[in-house]
């Protein structure tokens, strides 16, 4: 059963988009300290990859929620699997995320972060289905914004393949 992949986004076109994103964080940033917390695991990619292009004082974490299961469905149930180990109190925080798509994922994690109390909260992330969401969110650094659609690649996944393909594919499901 082989699964058919549409080439959807190149990895010079991630890479191009994510210099200039570092950039702006760079002039918003200037001086400060800067902690960027990526969420596992679909945002490992984009952190390493935009951390190189940062020349703040950049520090890292990681935090994990469930949600998705094993379906391209979102089941709209979340937990934190894996919490931040850094503390954030009165830290400027950026959260890395993969895909923005219902909002249900950012709205539980924001709530969860603030209750650490950094002194500021900003979030990027890669993808936003901006047509798809369910609770209002707005990200604050937007790599591609995309219409519906299931993607795969440069991190992401279905089912926990694909996430080491340089490039991001639409995924389509052969039957
Ligand atoms: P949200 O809570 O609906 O915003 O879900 C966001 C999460 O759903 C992302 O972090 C992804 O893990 C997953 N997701 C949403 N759309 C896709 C997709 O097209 N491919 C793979 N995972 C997706
Ligand atoms: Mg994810």
């Amino acid at each position: 059963m082989d699964d058919h992949l549409i080439p959807f986004i190149t990895k010079d076109n991630i890479e191009k988009r994510l210099k200039e994103i570092a950039e702006e964080i760079n002039k918003e940033y200037g001086k400060k300290k800067v902690i960027l917390i990526g969420i596992l695991k679909g945002a490992f990619m984009v952190l390493a990859d935009l951390i190189r292009y940062l020349n703040v004082d950049t520090r890292i974490d990681f935090i994990q929620a469930s949600s998705y299961g094993s379906s391209t469905v979102s089941s709209g149930k979340i937990n934190i699997i894996k919490d931040v180990e850094m503390d954030l109190k009165d830290q400027d925080v950026i959260i890395v995320e993969d895909i923005l798509d219902t909002g249900i994922t950012l709205n539980f994690i924001k709530e969860k972060i603030e209750e650490k109390k950094p002194n500021s909260l900003k979030f990027l992330v890669l993808i936003d289905k901006k047509m798809r969401r369910k609770i209002p969110f707005e990200a604050d650094y937007v790599g591609f914004t995309i219409e519906d659609g299931f993607i795969v690649g440069y991190g992401i996944d279905v089912d926990e393949k694909y996430r080491h393909l340089p490039d991001i594919f639409i995924f389509k499901e052969k039957r």
